[in-house]
């Protein structure tokens, strides 16, 4: 007689197996995904299904139709204790008595996808490093002098098919004391090698441990420091919080920085101990935020550009300064936290630093390349992480490029003469009507759109990237700008806008006397500092779509929280990107981010890039001969020589 059959769902999966086999067994045979923590001992409940065939037992009363086994006392005890939701098995417990579907709900698959907040939709394929076991080991005997870890190892060996062990010794110090107290069962979490398959023993709690574990997802910016707190069984986000980067006060911008290393020794232990101090403060304010103990981060994922990743590691910087940007190391790093002094998370804490794909070109580059993969797109696709310096991918499924340009912090409100960071009184949006040239404006913290004319206009403080992106586009389209990027006269435009300031001429945005806040004009040196920026950033995509060979993309994707504010046909306009049908601009939100949200949540994905990053060809716009040609050329509005043929229709 043939076994019964088992079939999972969603997977499935389907095979045949013995009756009284446990439903977490055929599982596991088949490759279906159901979690356990305790190994099968009736203890986490991580492993509960539904059997969604027929109708199964209860309480020891076994009914017609029942595939399942009837509860067992383990079964009994955790219902009596912590009672299992209606309809719900422990798939350890629960034996095959017959024909079965057996539903598998979201919350006992390990591996269950988790969506992305933002416009793209990208699943995260759980597969964490860290993961928590409860294990039973043998104590010890006078004639087995092992000693505690080794019989640790042995166990996770046996029971979980773990091998390769290594406990730090903060861990250490605890293994002891928490195996008696337990008597003789634990609960350990275990970080699976980013790189290998080493795993390390990261903290331990006696008996069965509930409390869950958390990691960091850290974006180390120039400017600042964003990170996200993430549940590591779900990938969920329970807590987001950014600091200014505190070496801002050695430099504005990287090569500031790197200038500042140069011209004083031990510059970069200064810069070093600044940017760990501001992560370590990060760390707790992030956990306060989210009700969690810092000593539950038991890892952190890092993305930064070159020069942040050289001083977050402590490597003097100074090489990244001068050709050839020779990298201390461009692979992944694996480390533990304690090395890098990141004291605020647990003592054990482990720590993987994306890989970066050249000197200019980082690990924050190589995260929008996991966010993104272009290297998995039919189309070719552009993306642009716009920051102080531009990080670019060109490609598709043949060839990815890569390249980064030094767009300044003019995107970012400095360098402007009514500029600041966006932030609430900022001026984000803006229209001019090209009749009567005159503006109107959202600043950021009110849904309104207002005019100089607007009595209760809110407070408005001055304008940020988005915003003067915008103020500058809608001036060229109104005429207020030629395409040399000159603002014209009150005569030449038509408008008392425009005003005389020495011998060139500014336009008054918003004229503070009327309904308040500061006069604020766009000046000719505004739109120089962005017509600078603008070029850096199409050169470095031309230059890449040169390497490819092209003379055209299928889409374009805006990256970086900035990249998320500014609008595709403005900064078409402005020619900050190449011609590409507008539909086909989209926003793809923080992907540096995002990509190490994936990377936090996933050995594979950690594994994945460090090959990909392999085949990213770089282009080096510092010594490339037509950076300096396309740089020319699209400085003027939109662009000298090429066409945008998508912004005439
Ligand atoms: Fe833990 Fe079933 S695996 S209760």
């Amino acid at each position: 007689m043939t076994d019964p059959l088992v079939i999972f769902t969603p997977s499935g999966k389907r095979g045949h197996f013995p009756v009284g086999t446990p439903i977490l067994t055929a599982a596991r045979q088949l490759g279906v995904d159901l979690d356990s923590v305790c190994g099968g001992r009736g203890i986490c409940s991580k492993c509960q299904v539904s059997p969604s065939y027929g109708e199964f037992s209860k309480h020891g009363v076994t009914v017609r139709d029942d595939a399942l086994s009837p509860w067992n006392s383990v079964e009994q005890r955790y219902d009596d204790i912590r009672g299992l939701p209606k309809g719900r098995r422990l798939g350890c417990q629960a034996t095959v008595q017959g024909d079965i579907v057996v539903d598998v709900p979201p919350e006992s698959q390990v591996h269950r996808q988790v969506v992305r907040k933002a416009a793209a939709v990208r699943d995260i394929i759980m597969d964490p490093a860290t993961k928590m076991y409860f294990v039973t080991v043998v104590e010890p005997d006078m004639h087995e002098p092992s000693g505690d870890l080794e019989r640790l190892a042995q166990a996770l060996k046996d029971q979980w098919q773990i091998e390769d062990l290594h406990a730090p010794l903060p861990v250490l110090r605890k293994l002891q004391k928490a195996l008696r107290k337990g008597n003789w069962e634990v609960t350990v979490a275990l970080h699976r090698g980013s790189l290998d398959d080493r795993h390390q023993l990261l903290d331990i709690w006696p008996g069965f441990h509930e409390g869950r574990v958390y990691g960091l997802a850290i974006d180390l910016g120039s400017t600042t420091i964003a990170a996200h707190l993430c549940d590591l069984r779900n990938g969920l986000v329970l807590a987001s919080a950014g600091v200014m980067n505190p070496q801002i006060r050695f430099g504005e911008d990287l090569m500031s920085r790197v200038s500042y290393a140069m011209m004083n020794p031990g510059g970069e232990v200064e810069m070093t101990a600044a940017v760990r101090e501001a992560i370590n403060a990060l760390t707790v304010q992030i956990a306060t935020e989210a009700e969690i103990e810092a000593e539950q981060i038991l890892e952190a994922v890092f993305v930064c550009n070159p020069v942040m990743h050289h001083l977050l590691l402590g490597i003097d910087p100074v090489e990244l300064g001068q050709a050839p940007f020779a990298l201390a190391t461009s692979d992944a790093m694996a480390l533990p936290a304690r090395d890098m002094e990141l004291t605020a998370m647990n003592d054990a804490a482990q720590v993987f630093i994306l890989p970066c794909i050249a000197g200019h070109v980082g690990a924050d580059a190589a995260a929008v390349a996991l966010s993104e993969e272009p290297g998995k797109s039919d189309d070719l696709v552009l993306i642009v992480d716009v920051g102080t310096n531009a990080e670019i991918l060109l490609g598709n499924k043949t060839r990815v490029l890569a390249c980064s340009s030094p767009t300044g912090p003019a995107f970012e409100g400095a360098q402007i003469s009514s500029g600041q960071r966006a932030a609430p009184g900022a001026i984000e949006r803006v229209e001019i009507d090209p009749a009567t040239k005159e503006p109107r404006f959202k600043i950021i913290g009110s849904d309104l759109w207002s005019t100089d004319a607007d009595f209760g206009t809110p407070q408005i403080t001055g304008i940020c990237g988005s915003g003067i992106i915008e103020a500058v586009a809608e001036m060229r389209m109104a005429g207020i700008l030629d395409d040399k990027g000159l603002i014209g006269s009150a005569d030449q435009t038509g408008t008392l806008r425009c005003v005389e300031t020495g011998r060139t001429h500014a336009y008054v945005l918003h004229d503070g006397t009327q309904a308040g806040g500061p006069l604020i004009t766009v000046t000719q040196g505004d739109i120089r500092a962005i017509q600078l920026a603008k070029s850096a950033l199409y050169a470095g995509a031309r230059l890449l779509m040169d390497e490819m060979g092209v003379d055209h993309v299928d889409r374009i994707t805006l990256a970086g929280a900035f990249g998320a504010h500014i609008s595709p046909k403005h900064a078409m306009v402005l020619g900050m990107i190449p011609d590409a049908p507008l539909d086909k601009v989209t926003s793809a939100g923080n992907a540096a981010g995002t990509g190490a949200r994936i990377a936090l949540c996933s050995v594979a994905a950690r594994r994945d890039i460090a090959q990909v990053v392999r085949q990213i060809t770089k282009v080096e716009t510092a010594i490339a001969p037509k950076f300096q040609e396309h740089f020319v050329n699209a400085n003027a509005i939109p662009h000298a020589t090429d066409g945008f043929p998508n912004l005439m229709g």
